[in-house]
This record gives C-alpha cells, structure tokens and sequence, in this order.
C-alpha cells in the first residue's frame, strides 16, 4: 500500500488507528508526535506514519502517511481531527530533522506574536519532550541542557505574559506514559504553579528545569525493572530508589546548571513529614521548593495512564495526595496542597 493508498483508506475510516502509545523505553523506532503542532501547507523534511491494527489480527504496523517534501494539506488535517487522530509517529532516526522543523515553527510564531498562545505552548512542549528525549539518549548531556534552558525559558516567558495560558496548562499535560512526557509534565505543572504562586521568572525558570531533569536518573534503571508489574524484591527497590542520587551526580559531573537546582533534583523524593529518601530530611532542611516538585510530580504520577494502573482524575488524585499521610504528619505539605487546588481550580 502507498502512501496515497493509505491516505484514502483513513479518510474512508477503513483502517483501524491506534492512538495510545504505551512505550517506556527510549528504545522503539517511532515517536509520536501531536498533528497540531505541524505546520499546515508547510512541506515536512521527514515522513510521517500512522499506527495501525489490522481488524483480525493483533499486530501493530507503522503505514506512510506523508512523505518527506509533501505538503501537509490543511483538509487532511480537518479530516483527521473529525476522525478523531491526533498523532502521528516519526522515525527515531529523524528525530535532529523534527527538533528542528519544530524550531522552525516557533520562530513563526514569534514573528507572527500570537493572541492565543496555545499553539505555541503546545509547539514549545512537543519541542522540548523530544529535546529531553535527545538529552537522556545522548553522549552529550551538558549541551543539550543548555539547550533545554532556552527553551524552558520561552516557555516560563510564555506563560507569565499570558495569564490565561495557566490554565491552559491543565489540557496541555501529556496522558500517555513516559519518561519524557512525565518530566515534560512536571516542568509545565511546576513552572506554572510557581508562577501562579507569583514567583519571578527567574525563581519559575530554575524550578522548571529542576523538574524536568528530576528524574534523569531513571535512564539509568534497567528497563525491564521500571516495567515490571510484580513485586519488587528490597535490592530492586533500592535500585529504584537511587535515581535521585544518580541524577544528581549525572548533572554536577556535566556542571551545566545552578547548584540549587541540582538539590531539588536530589530531594525530590524527600516528603513533608521527613520519611523520605534518599535522606529522610525533615521539611526545615529541605530546599524550599522540594515541596513544590514532590507534590506536582505525585499528581502527574497518579492522573497520568501507566501500563496496568488506571489513571486517576484531577479530584481524585487530590483527595489521594490529601490523605497521605506518614509517621509524624501528613506526606504532602498542606500550604503547597493548597495553593495547587486553588491553581488547579482557577476560573
Ligand atoms: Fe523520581
Ligand atoms: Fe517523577
């Protein structure tokens, strides 16, 4: 089947498209990518697949959809998204050519200063889940860290010139799980909830990139112990339980960032009644933001969709978070609880 084949056929809702992506691992050849952050009547510089079923059998296959130099028709797009597709997947090989066709769209944009800036978070989120996909995949974390910082930065610009784009937050989070998404997450959720919290810029930059360096260190957990669904014996446990320190030591050795934000990526497990690890400190002598990243870190946890757990709702996740409670008080500081209802219930 060509590519215009298979064009014909989705359009006609003859072929089964799958839309969740379940993958953990940075090791599978196609990444998914959002059809709203493409450029419309632009011509790509890679090819684009749809992921697809056959009705009698359970294999899954990646089809052309667009080839690299086509165009994408902005009629195709209105097709897809009544048809309810919202992604398509790339070749990880490809990966540089999208980073920057992404690029690309955001210098348009900032040309164009859009009113309504949710196209563009959305662009800039997209653009740094796969920069962070790069960064944990490459030789060469400290420069691809650099590059991060900008681009946290335009985001946390973004969202203090426009008010109405915190909320926004809330519909912009990944759903489906992975490693990226999830820090991807965090960063939106931290970055925002500091903002609303009136923190500066400066203040919501270095929180930002705490969190979406938090858990670095799990690319260093073998996979098949992140995915497993059993019990976990004590010493693989503790090998989970070491990611914050791995982390920690990975940025200080490419010495790209503020010693400060390397604390929070340490602490991020550290809880408000002081039985968290990997120090076990109390709330007195933990970074005054560890809070903050522990507590929209466990939310992304429980309302994003992981392979065998059903996601949680916003409420549901809150009521979870609120009745946490460890040996000398509550897991999560209430004052930071708080003000995330309140950043969470915004009008
Ligand atoms: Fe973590
Ligand atoms: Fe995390």
């Amino acid at each position: 089947m060509d590519v215009h084949d298979t064009r014909q056929q989705i359009f006609a809702n003859k072929l089964k498209v799958l839309r969740r992506n379940f993958s953990t691992t940075g090791t599978t050849s196609f990444l998914p990518i959002y059809l709203q952050t493409l450029m419309q009547g632009e011509k790509l510089s890679f090819n684009l697949y749809v992921k697809v079923s056959a009705a009698e059998q359970q294999e899954v296959t990646f089809l052309p959809f667009l080839e690299g130099e086509e165009v994408l028709d902005p009629s195709w797009v209105e097709l897809l998204e009544r048809l309810g597709i919202d992604r398509f997947y790339f070749q990880r090989q490809d990966l540089d050519r999208v980073i920057a066709y992404l690029n690309n769209h955001l210098l348009l944009f900032d040309l164009q200063q859009p009113n309504l800036p949710r196209e563009k978070i959305l662009v800039l989120v997209e653009h740094l889940n796969f920069s962070l996909y790069r960064a944990f995949n490459s030789h060469h974390l400290g420069r691809h860290i650099q590059l991060a910082q900008g681009q946290v930065e335009r985001l946390v610009q973004v969202l203090q010139r426009h008010v109405t784009s915190l909320k926004m937050v809330w519909e912009l989070l990944y759903r489906n799980y992975s490693l990226y998404n999830h820090s991807v997450n965090v960063c939106l959720l931290g970055t925002a909830l500091m903002l609303f919290m009136h923190k500066s810029r400066f203040e919501s930059l270095n929180l930002g990139l705490a969190c979406l360096f938090h858990d670095l260190g799990m690319s260093r957990i073998p996979e098949d112990l992140l995915n497993r669904r059993d019990v976990l014996s004590a010493a693989e446990l503790e090998t989970i339980k070491s990611h914050p320190q791995v982390g920690f030591e990975m940025l200080r050795e490419c010495d790209a960032l503020a010693p400060e934000i390397l604390q929070l990526v340490l602490e991020h497990h550290e809880t408000a009644d002081g039985s968290g690890y990997p120090q076990g400190l109390p709330l007195s002598r933990q970074h005054p933001w560890t809070r903050i990243i522990r507590l929209v870190d466990a939310y992304d946890g429980l309302t994003g969709h992981r392979p065998g757990r059903q996601p949680l709702s916003p409420f549901a996740a809150l009521k979870s978070l609120q009745s946490q409670t460890g040996l000398t008080g509550p897991t999560f500081d209430p004052r930071t609880l708080r003000n995330f209802i309140r950043f969470l219930a915004l009008p």
